[in-house]
């Protein structure tokens, strides 16, 4: 039995299964995009918006097999000005050509940003006349969106398993929608559409995954399925990180990859998330050289030192692969720390924001933290009580 089993609640209710996309995973999964396209246009669906950023839907290899199915298919209208941390406005002007175009669906290639903003999109194409902000800042009800058909082109995001979106506000917040409306119809996740992605990419959205896996399993709403799928999640990525940076289209190792970000993504779609990504926003959203994923994975082990102590036997399951002999106390926190940033050098990831910033970006930095929109939804769910002096600690441990 796993130290953790011992502490669940077994009087919490919770949900084990959420509503899901049809995904369909695998090397070659691609090919599916010509069926769905088919049967969305038996349903009546006659009209497709694609979204993308300007590069990956042709460097990934996924337009080889998605223009002629779009030709054979459908109808259909390209917006490809998606930027990476995508804005209000992106969204909104792709809305803007999906209602001109009356698109009846979106389809997605990319990564988070792309999915995203189509998500975003296809909201706010539900809802003429209203704006972005209305949705991620003033509580306007999603009460529909288009459907989704999501191909995926990297592994870490976890947003096409997921019925979340996040977007850059007109100042420097980075806030999420939340609805079930925005899980996609159908998925497509093949490793092969990765094989492409340059290292610091590959390494940076590992990250990612690392960090939706670490902190989904110790949410105070976590379950054992998050926790389960964490532990997984984290081991594939410990084992075929190392593969991926070296060999980059060994499909092996971007099938693993690829899996453990799928898995980590539902697993934070269920348990949530609390401290890293609320900080890593702030971050990104000062300096947006930061990646979301870089950010996520330079504050983790200081960030691991603060929550250790709460949710030792779960930390020392999730990371044994990498550490192993670990006890579950919080004697060891130190111990797992030191470790933990020895297995981010190992493969590649800095532990430090100092190549981003100062001791004196700080304040501004706690300041935001604490004044975003996501620091009210996900903070409160950390396994420790968050204030000021804990992210101050964090950020200035991280330096
Ligand atoms: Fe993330």
């Amino acid at each position: 039995m796993s130290h953790w089993e011992k502490k669940i609640d077994i009087n919490k209710v919770f949900v084990l299964q959420t509503p899901r996309p049809i995904t369909y995973f695998g090397v070659g999964a691609i090919a599916k995009i010509d069926s769905i396209l088919a049967e969305m246009a038996l349903k009546g669906i006659k009209n497709i918006l694609v979204v993308t950023d300007s590069i990956a839907y042709k460097a990934s290899g996924a337009w080889n097999s998605v223009e002629p199915a779009l030709n054979k298919n459908v109808k259909w209208k390209h917006y490809d000005k998606v930027r990476p941390n995508p804005t209000y406005t992106n969204c909104e002007d792709a809305a803007a050509m999906g209602l001109d175009f009356k698109a009846d669906a979106i389809l997605a290639i990319g990564g988070g940003s792309a999915m995203d903003t189509a998500k975003t999109a296809a909201v706010l194409i539900k809802h003429p006349g209203k704006k972005a902000v209305e949705f991620y800042e003033k509580g306007e009800p999603i009460t529909g969106a288009v459907p989704l058909i999501l191909i995926n082109t990297s592994h870490g995001t976890g947003s096409e398993c997921g019925y979340g979106a996040v977007a850059q506000s007109d100042g420097e917040d980075k806030p999420a929608i939340f609805s079930p409306h925005i899980f996609s119809t159908y998925t497509i996740e093949d490793p092969a559409l990765t094989a492409t992605m340059p290292t610091t990419q590959t390494i940076s959205t590992s990250m990612d995954a690392v960090n939706h896996a670490l902190e989904a399993a110790t949410t105070i709403t976590t379950t054992p399925y998050c926790i389960e799928l964490s532990k997984e999640a984290i081991r594939l990525v410990i084992t075929y990180l190392p593969t991926a940076i070296v060999e980059p289209s060994n499909l092996t190792a971007r099938y693993w990859l690829m899996y453990a970000s799928a898995i980590a993504g539902i697993s934070f779609y269920q348990g949530m998330l609390h401290i890293t990504h609320v900080m890593e926003h702030a971050m990104s959203a000062i300096n947006t050289k930061v990646t979301h994923g870089d950010g996520l994975g330079i504050l983790m082990p200081a960030i691991v030192q603060e929550i250790y102590p709460a949710v030792p036997e779960v930390i020392a399951d999730l990371f044994s692969p990498a550490i192993p002999g670990l006890k579950g106390e919080p004697s060891e926190t130190d111990f797992v720390v030191e470790k933990l940033r020895a297995w981010c050098h190992s493969v590649g990831q800095s532990t430090s924001m100092a190549g981003y910033y100062s001791e004196a970006d700080i304040p501004a930095l706690v300041k935001l933290t604490m004044a975003s929109s996501l620091s009210k939804v996900l903070l409160p769910l950390a396994p420790i009580k968050v204030n000021e002096a804990v992210v101050e600690r964090i950020f200035k441990n991280s330096l």
